[in-house]
């Protein structure tokens, strides 16, 4: 154990690292942070302090910036923490979760100063010192400390009543998992949970990407992130924290907002700011009309401002009214509008082939932002509004992230304007768009002939969980695609007929000519599973992807039963709805996606240049290794890790990447380190690759 406390934090800047130090820097950094990963959400032991411990991550995620190709399947940045598989249990907050009254105008804010004022019966001049803060668009939770080690995070749910979501607080790197020996033994801070409005855009291409959700706004995407059942999946959200309250304390932190700020910022909180202390209703409206001002540069979602009498004795006279306490009010922002005209109508194509119509507008500063397009969302809102060419239209600038148009002044409507016609093929690409029963959206059908999507798609077909190529990294197939180099799947297999080309582009030597092309020839090599998933197909993530090849077993199967399929309820149509877990609406995204002769093109050229192994058949409910838990680690020789997950889960099994209590078995292949270890100590069952492929061949 003493071996890895003692690992350096890395002396060389990341910017000065090479390619192939930077391999082995994000190697041993992802062992590092794992081992330190199961010592605290396992064992609940950090072995090092936060601080030692973001500077590993940070570290990591700076090397991962600038060698963005050499992000590891097993990236920390990718997956953190344990995973929770029952439903959330309940938690009674020991103090009610409030909300805050608003008020929309100055008058309000001078009444809540008023009343303040009469309720505690101040003389007129008397001073109200009032904490004036930013009011953030989150989702409130409480964290509860004990002996100053964080014991539970809870959202608010009906104020008495929350959800039990400390696995997922716990995967937030900003929230201290424990606090110095000065704060009180019981504290519970409360505060809100958020994502940026960069890191929300950053998520929701993922997500559009991956087939995801995709989130309407900062909120949703917070909340969503923190309700995960699983935790690993909420640590790959980028969510972060704002403490700026409390609930129940075993003594009283200080006596005035102020001073408790300062507490919790000695005590390793994040804080929103900027915060003022104000004492008159001129400087509230000067600290409000600031935060407009600040508003577009301030890197997450604000609906308002806060103002918090800042004594706490005045606050505990003042208690509460209904579920709101006296001693607060929130200022909120009115909704951003102006008048502008729609210059065009355009529709956009997505990564995943969605077509969403764009209005091109006149330029107008709305709330101290130009705006220039508004996002019409989908067909049925266009015919909804009536929105055409020419119009004059009311914009509003909604949750501070999209500009919408809320409504047509049809009195300035030019006579010979003419509704929108939503087209029925892709602008870029001309493939037919397909709208599916049920949905909204349209979606392009081109798939990897489409511009639009074609870059992306490649991008996809090359990752990890797909076809694993090494070395070719995202910025390498934009320059390629740029140059013509690759342009379809089957593309990528016949680079190493251009290698007199990618040897005269910048930056390629011999040497790495030589090593992206030997990646290429092993990455030929791939399982159905795995093959599936690289089609990017929407809706068709990895979990479908098993699913398909569990059933089909072999692409022949999969591709001829699927290509027979020429409407919606075709015989093999009803075969597909019949596998556990594909809905009608995943049938109707694969059927589209092959009955585009580009995509069947692209398919068929693509399996003549790559050999796609066959799936195991059905899960097996009676094999040994039913319902166990299973973990492997080390370098497996037999097969490669994804097809032994893979294999394994086809048995029945649950594959972790962590080891626990729960774990049943470690399969430790060559090199196995820090999990083979804890496996030990905490006496699982370990087996060798080869005892492995024994055990689940018994009959
Ligand atoms: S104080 C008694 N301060 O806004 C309630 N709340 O609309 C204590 N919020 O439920 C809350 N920023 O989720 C407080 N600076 C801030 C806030 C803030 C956002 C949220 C909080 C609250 C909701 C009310």
């Amino acid at each position: 154990m003493s071996k890895e406390k003692n690992i350096s934090p890395g002396s060389v800047p990341p910017e000065r690292l090479l390619p192939l130090d930077a391999v082995a820097e994000l190697k041993r950094l992802a062992k590092e942070i794992a081992y330190h990963d199961t010592a605290y959400y396992q064992q609940d032991a950090p072995a090092i302090s936060d601080a030692e411990y973001d500077a590993l991550r940070q570290r990591n995620a700076a090397i991962e910036n600038i060698f963005p190709s050499l992000v590891r399947s097993d990236s920390p940045s990718k997956k953190v923490g344990a995973s929770i598989s029952e439903n959330f249990s309940k938690i009674t907050h020991a103090k009610p979760m409030l909300s805050l009254a608003n008020a929309f105008s100055t008058k309000d804010v001078v009444n809540f100063l008023e009343k303040t004022r009469r309720f505690l019966q101040l003389p007129e001049d008397e001073i109200i010192d009032i904490m004036a803060e930013p009011k953030i668009d989150g989702l409130s939770v409480a964290l509860r400390y004990e002996n100053q080690r964080l014991v539970y995070g809870a959202t608010r749910g009906d104020g008495s009543t929350g959800e039990d979501v400390t696995a997922n607080v716990r995967t937030i790197a900003e929230i201290p998992r424990t606090l110095p020996a000065d704060a009180p033994d019981v504290l519970e801070v409360r505060g809100e949970i958020y994502i940026s409005k960069s890191n929300f855009l950053k998520l929701n291409e993922i997500q559009a990407k991956e087939g995801g959700k995709v989130f309407a706004n900062p909120r949703n995407a917070a909340a969503g992130s923190i309700r995960q059942l699983d935790s690993s999946i909420a640590a790959r959200r980028p969510l972060q924290f704002f403490g700026y309250a409390w609930g129940e304390t075993s003594v009283p932190i200080e006596n005035t907002v102020q001073n408790i700020r300062q507490k919790f910022i000695d005590w390793g909180f994040k804080l929103n700011e900027p915060s003022v202390l104000c004492s008159t209703v001129d400087e509230l409206n000067v600290y409000y009309n600031k935060i407009i001002s600040m508003r577009p540069n301030i890197p997450y979602d604000l609906d308002g401002t806060v103002y918090k009498i800042n004594k706490i004795s005045w606050q505990e006279r003042l208690g509460q009214v209904s579920r709101s306490p006296r001693w607060a009010i929130a200022h909120k922002f009115a909704a951003e509008r102006a008048e502008t005209i729609v210059n065009d109508i355009v529709i956009q194509v997505g990564r995943m082939g969605t077509l969403t119509p764009v209005a091109n507008l006149e330029p107008v500063n709305v709330g101290g932002v130009i705006v220039s397009r508004a996002t019409l969302h989908n067909e049925d809102e266009i015919i909804r509004k009536d929105i055409r060419k020419g119009d004059r239209v009311i914009i509003q600038r909604a949750g501070d992230v999209i500009p919408q148009i809320v409504s047509v002044i049809f009195e300035r409507r030019l006579k010979n304007s003419q509704s929108f016609v939503f087209p029925n093929n892709c602008p870029r690409c001309g493939s037919k768009a397909l709208r599916k029963e049920g949905e909204v959206a349209r979606r392009c059908t081109g798939g990897f002939i489409c511009p639009a999507q074609g870059m992306e798609r490649l991008k996809h077909l090359v990752s990890r969980d797909a076809f694993n190529i090494d070395g070719l990294g995202g910025r390498i197939i934009e320059k390629f695609w740029e140059e013509g180099l690759v342009r379809t799947p089957g593309d990528v297999f016949r680079l190493k007929n251009n290698a007199k080309t990618l040897l005269q582009s910048e930056g390629w030597g011999e040497k790495s000519v030589k090593k992206l092309l030997e990646s290429i020839e092993e990455g030929r090599r791939i399982d159905l599973s795995s093959f599936i998933y690289a089609l990017g197909i929407p809706q068709v993530g990895q979990a479908t992807a098993k699913l398909l090849a569990y059933h089909y077993g072999s692409s022949e199967r999969l591709l001829g039963s699927i290509y027979a399929t020429k409407s919606t309820d075709g015989e093999s149509i009803d075969a597909l709805v019949q596998i556990d877990g594909i809905g009608t609406s995943i049938v109707e995204d694969l059927t589209a996606f092959f009955n585009e002769q580009h995509n069947q093109d692209a398919i068929k050229d693509l399996i003549s240049e790559v050999k796609v192994s066959d799936s195991f058949v059905e899960v097996s409910h009676n094999s040994p290794i039913f319902g166990k838990v299973v973990v492997f680690t080390g370098s497996l020789e037999g097969m490669g890790r994804n097809e032994a997950k893979a294999r394994a889960e086809v048995l029945g099994a649950r594959v972790s990447s962590a080891i626990s209590t729960k774990t049943d078995f470690v399969v430790a292949g060559k090199g196995a380190g820090i999990k083979l270890r804890k496996a030990k100590e905490l006496g699982i069952t370990i087996l060798s690759e080869e005892d492995w492929v024994e055990y689940i061949s018994q009959p």
